[in-house]
C-alpha cells in the first residue's frame, strides 16, 4: 500500500472538502480505529471536531482514566460522559447476548444524541469502519445480518442524520496501526487489542451484576498483564477473560467452594473475520490460572478454550 505519510495528507485534504466549516463529531472509545480517526479529523478541522467518550460501565479496570489522560496528551478536545449506572440500570435481568447488545447500543445513541443536542448545530458523524467492517456488513446483509449486531456499525448515522466521515473505509487493522504510529500515538495506545462496544457486558455471561463486574474486571486485569510480561500481549490478535453462568465445585483449605468459572480466550487473527486459538506455553497458561484463582475473589477453575472461528466467533457473545 502506499505510504501513510501521503495517507494522512490524502485523508486530511478529503476531510476538509468534505467538512468544511461544519462541526463534526465522533464516539471515542481509546481503541487505535476511533482514536485514529479522530486524530485525522481533528488535524483537518480543528476543534470542529467534539469526540465524545461515554463510560457505559463496562470498560476494563482503569481504562477510563488511562484513555481520558492518553487523549488529552494528543490534544483532542473531549467530552468525557460517565453514563456507568445508567447502563447498568439497563441491562438489569437481561442475559440475551442480542438483547444485551441492543439496548447499550439504543442507549449509547441516546446520549450521543443528547451530547450532539448540547453540542449543537453537528452535522457531521466521523466513524472509525474499516475495510473489514465494511465488508462484513455487506455480505452478511440477508438472513444471516443479524449473527451479531456489532453496535460500531450503523445506527448512529441514521438515527442522527449526519453525514458520515469514514477516513479509514479502505484499511485493514495492520495499517490502521501504522497510521497510528504515523500520527504520533503512543505504542501502548496502538498495540491494544480490540475491544468490543458493549465491553465486558457480552463477556459476562449471563446476567450482569456489580459483582461479576468486578470478578471480570480483575480477571481481565490479570489477562493482559501477563500476557504483557510473557511476551505474548503484542504476538496475538486479542486475549481476555468471560465469566462463565454456572458455578462449580472446589476446594480450600478444608473447605469446600461453590464459585465462578473463568474461560480464558486468547486468538491469532489478522481481520478478526478468522481465528485461530493461541497455542500459548503451558506455562504461561498455569500462570494465568493459578493468579485468577488466587487473586480473584470468587472465582475458583479456570479454562482454555481451543475453538477457531469458524464455527466458533472469537467473544462468547
Ligand atoms: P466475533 O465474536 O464476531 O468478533 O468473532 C470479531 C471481532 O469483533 C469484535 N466484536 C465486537 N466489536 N461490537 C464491537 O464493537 C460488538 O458488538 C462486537 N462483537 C464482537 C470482537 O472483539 C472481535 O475482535
Amino acid at each position: 500500500i502506499w505510504d501513510m505519510h501521503s495517507f494522512v495528507e490524502m485523508a486530511t485534504r478529503e476531510i476538509r472538502e468534505k467538512v468544511g466549516n461544519g462541526r463534526c463529531i465522533c464516539a471515542l472509545s481509546g481503541g487505535v480505529d476511533s482514536t485514529v480517526t479522530a486524530l485525522l479529523v481533528s488535524r483537518a478541522i480543528g476543534d470542529n471536531l467534539t469526540s465524545i467518550f461515554v463510560n457505559n460501565g463496562f470498560l476494563r479496570k482503569n481504562e477510563a482514566e488511562t484513555v481520558l489522560s492518553f487523549l488529552k496528551k494528543l490534544g483532542l478536545k473531549v467530552d468525557y460522559v460517565d453514563a456507568s449506572s445508567r447502563f447498568l440500570e439497563k441491562l438489569k435481568g437481561v442475559v440475551d447476548p442480542e438483547k444485551k447488545r441492543k439496548i447499550i447500543g439504543e442507549e449509547f445513541i441516546k446520549i450521543f444524541e443528547e451530547e450532539a443536542k448540547r453540542i449543537g448545530k453537528v452535522e457531521f458523524l466521523a466513524q472509525g469502519t474499516l475495510y473489514p467492517d465494511v465488508i462484513e456488513s455487506v455480505s452478511f446483509k440477508g438472513p444471516s445480518a443479524t449473527i451479531k449486531s456489532h453496535h460500531n456499525v450503523g445506527g448512529l448515522p441514521e438515527v442522527m442524520k449526519l453525514d458520515l466521515v469514514e477516513p479509514l473505509r479502505e484499511l485493514f487493522k495492520d495499517e490502521v496501526r501504522e497510521l497510528a504510529l504515523e500520527l504520533g500515538m503512543p505504542e501502548e495506545l496502538v498495540w491494544r487489542h480490540p475491544f468490543p462496544g458493549p465491553g465486558l457486558a457480552i463477556r459476562i455471561l449471563g446476567e450482569i451484576t456489580e459483582d461479576r463486574l468486578r470478578i471480570l474486571r480483575e480477571a481481565d486485569a490479570i489477562v493482559i498483564e501477563e500476557l504483557k510480561k510473557s511476551g505474548w500481549y503484542r504476538k496475538v490478535w486479542q486475549g481476555f477473560a468471560v465469566l462463565l453462568p454456572i458455578r462449580t465445585v472446589g476446594v480450600m483449605g478444608d473447605e469446600r467452594t461453590y464459585d465462578h468459572v473463568v474461560a480464558l480466550r486468547v486468538v491469532d487473527s489478522v481481520d478478526a473475520m478468522t481465528a485461530d486459538w493461541t497455542r500459548l506455553p503451558y506455562d504461561v497458561l498455569a500462570r494465568l490460572s493459578m493468579r485468577i484463582i488466587n487473586e480473584v475473589d470468587g472465582v475458583n477453575r479456570v479454562c482454555y478454550d481451543i475453538s477457531s472461528k469458524p464455527p466458533s466467533t472469537i467473544e462468547w457473545e
